[in-house]
């Protein structure tokens, strides 16, 4: 089955929502297979965000990131990279629903509270650039048949 690699953001961490965020990942029907608190290096921040090596904001970017814990995750279930998207909401804050993580909870672009993968060949590397293989847990909540027909 299809996972993604989300991480709440050290704002996010500082503003308490790991639970709130968590949460709605839970509720949604996604399974959680592997969580950690970590502050990242800059060297694992700019491998992070590797393809944005260059621009204006890379340097805010990845001093951002390692500014302080973040939680990193890996979710799995039915298209959770494209709905991991959604339910975090767009990039820009004019442009991100209420309903939304970013839309419901953040306004500036450069303190957007989570991170999720935008491909399933991007949750790959990410997945493999944050954790040990070893780490992702293979499991089967009880509740799947009530979440999948
Ligand atoms: P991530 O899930 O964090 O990768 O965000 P994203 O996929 O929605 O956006 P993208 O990968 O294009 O950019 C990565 C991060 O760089 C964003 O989450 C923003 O925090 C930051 N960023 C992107 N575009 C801009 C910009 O135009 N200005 C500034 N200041 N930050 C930007
Ligand atoms: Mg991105």
């Amino acid at each position: 089955s299809e996972r993604s690699f989300i991480m709440i953001k050290p704002d996010g961490v500082q503003r308490q929502l790991i639970g709130e965020i968590v949460s709605r990942f839970e509720r949604r029907g996604y399974k959680l297979v592997a969580a950690k608190m970590m502050t990242p290096s800059v060297q694992l921040a700019k491998q992070h965000y590797a393809e944005h090596d260059g621009k204006p904001f890379f340097e805010s970017l990845v001093n951002f990131l390692t500014s302080g814990p973040v939680f990193a995750m890996v979710w799995e279930g039915k298209d959770i990279v494209a709905t991991g998207r959604k339910m975090i909401g767009k990039t820009k804050p004019l442009e991100s629903d209420p309903g939304t993580i970013r839309g419901d909870f953040g306004i500036d672009v450069g303190r957007n509270i989570i991170h999720g993968s935008d491909s399933v060949d991007s949750a790959n590397r990410e997945i493999k650039l944050w954790f040990h293989a070893e780490d992702l847990n293979s499991w089967k909540p009880v509740t799947q048949g009530w979440i999948y027909e």
